[in-house]
């Protein structure tokens, strides 16, 4: 039943306005955490790129080789024909937010000779964080959670112009339920303006095609006018056509205005220009606008159906525990199950007995009508000596003994 919310007008100010400033004040506090995963073939520019969003030296590039890379999960060497799963974690801060920035780089994806399997360790990195997750949650403490899970990956389609290539359908479709998939087209300054609208086509008609689940941001039921027109503009330009740089140019030259970008004999692409590429929208949805509505996507949707099936496989249905009327309706049925059950059981048992009764009852009519023939061959026994008594007393010859003719009771004593 449903109980009537009743909508009350305050008097005077009590001061629960200030909810929000708590709410800010905790989490400044407290800091946020972000973990974002890089994956696409080798020299795509991935590295180039998180430098780029983040405005520092994040990742290691292959311009910048001498940079130590850290916090390595499962370090392979370079002659490794696997794909090898690489994290950094730096702590970042901008005007007194404090970000501690997990990247998970994904080297030697797309770079063998058969790559049928490249995406299985990257899956298994995953799954691993979303165990790693919901073994903290399990714990008596779970004081101090670490929360290590990938909340967006962002995966580099080269910038071929043709179509989705099978190495891409492949780990799309894979991971496209697992986690925050955002598809790039990377280098895009090496193509041109109308070359990458027909790329784009072709991408999101494959996509489509194959039923890939891309990250794709929601328009909310009460989002004013000027944000559900942001939502829409980022979704015109999935996928993301970027270009990376971290290098400064003065544009024009000798106007004292500083951009980053890529320098060309016949001018410069400005990363930082809406007109040249689509990185500030991207960015702009991955830091400003959609960093926290990835986390909450990746816990409640991503990372909750991952958590169902690991807690089905141990016997628990979260689905009937976390439903109070799915709990009701099974408990019913469970318990029409033991009541058929048990009235089954009392129908064998009354036929059982029955059976018994009745072989009891024949048995004891046997016993009866044994023991009336027993009961009358005594009786003429009895009777034919009564008669040789009196023949005798008489002094008559006694008649000859009847026993041939009066057979020994058999049954109960003739063993
Ligand atoms: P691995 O670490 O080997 O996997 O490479 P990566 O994908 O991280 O590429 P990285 O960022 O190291 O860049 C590889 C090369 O591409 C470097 O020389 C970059 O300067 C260049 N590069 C990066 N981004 C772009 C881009 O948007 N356009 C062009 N033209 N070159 C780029």
């Amino acid at each position: 039943m449903q109980i009537p919310i009743l909508k009350k007008k305050l008097n005077a100010i009590v001061g629960f306005h200030n909810l929000p400033n708590q709410v800010h004040r905790k989490s400044v506090k407290k800091g946020f955490q972000f973990a974002i995963m890089i994956v696409g073939e080798s020299g795509l520019g991935k590295s180039t790129l998180i430098n780029t969003l983040f405005n520092a030296p994040i990742a290691p590039t292959r311009d910048n080789v001498t940079m130590n890379r850290g916090n390595t999960a499962g370090d392979q060497d370079a002659a490794s024909k696997t794909v090898d799963i690489q994290s950094f974690t730096s702590d970042i801060e901008e005007n007194g937010v404090r970000l501690k920035l997990t990247v998970i780089d994904t080297p030697g994806f797309g770079d063998f000779i058969n790559n049928a399997d490249a995406h299985k360790p990257i899956l298994k990195s995953i799954e691993e964080r979303y165990e790693h997750y919901l073994d903290q949650e399990s714990r008596v403490n779970r004081k101090n959670m670490e929360d290590n899970r990938v909340h967006a990956c962002i995966y580099f389609i080269a910038p071929t112009g043709h179509s989705l290539r099978q190495l891409d359908v492949q780990f799309m479709k894979e991971l496209g339920h697992k986690v925050n998939l955002i598809p790039v087209i990377a280098k895009s300054d090496l193509m041109t303006e109308s070359e990458v609208a027909a790329f784009k086509e072709r991408i999101l008609d494959d996509i489509r095609a194959n039923n890939i689940n891309i990250y794709t941001p929601e328009v909310h039921e009460n989002d004013d006018p000027e944000t559900v027109q942001e939502i829409k503009e980022i979704i015109a330009r999935i996928p993301f056509a970027i270009v990376g740089s971290t290098q400064t140019f003065e544009n024009p030259p000798g106007s004292g205005t500083h951009v980053r970008g890529r320098r060309y004999p016949w001018g410069i692409i400005e990363v930082d220009n809406e007109s040249h590429c689509d990185f500030v929208t991207l960015r702009h949805m991955l830091i400003r606008t959609h960093m926290e509505e990835l986390k909450e996507h990746t816990n409640e949707l991503l990372y909750e159906s991952h958590r169902a099936v690991k807690l089905g496989e141990r016997g628990i249905d979260m689905s009937s525990a976390m439903n109070p009327q799915k709990f009701e309706e099974e408990k019913r049925a469970h318990e029409m199950k033991m009541n058929k059950m048990e009235a089954e059981m009392k129908a064998v048992f009354q036929q059982k007995v029955s059976e018994k009764e009745k072989k009891l009852k024949q048995s004891e009519e046997e016993l009866y009508a044994r023991h009336r023939e027993m009961k009358a061959q005594l009786e003429q026994q009895r009777l034919d000596l009564e008669e040789r008594k009196r023949r005798l007393l008489a002094g008559g010859a006694a008649p000859p003994r009847t026993g041939s003719s009066t057979p020994k009771p058999k049954g109960l004593f003739n063993k």
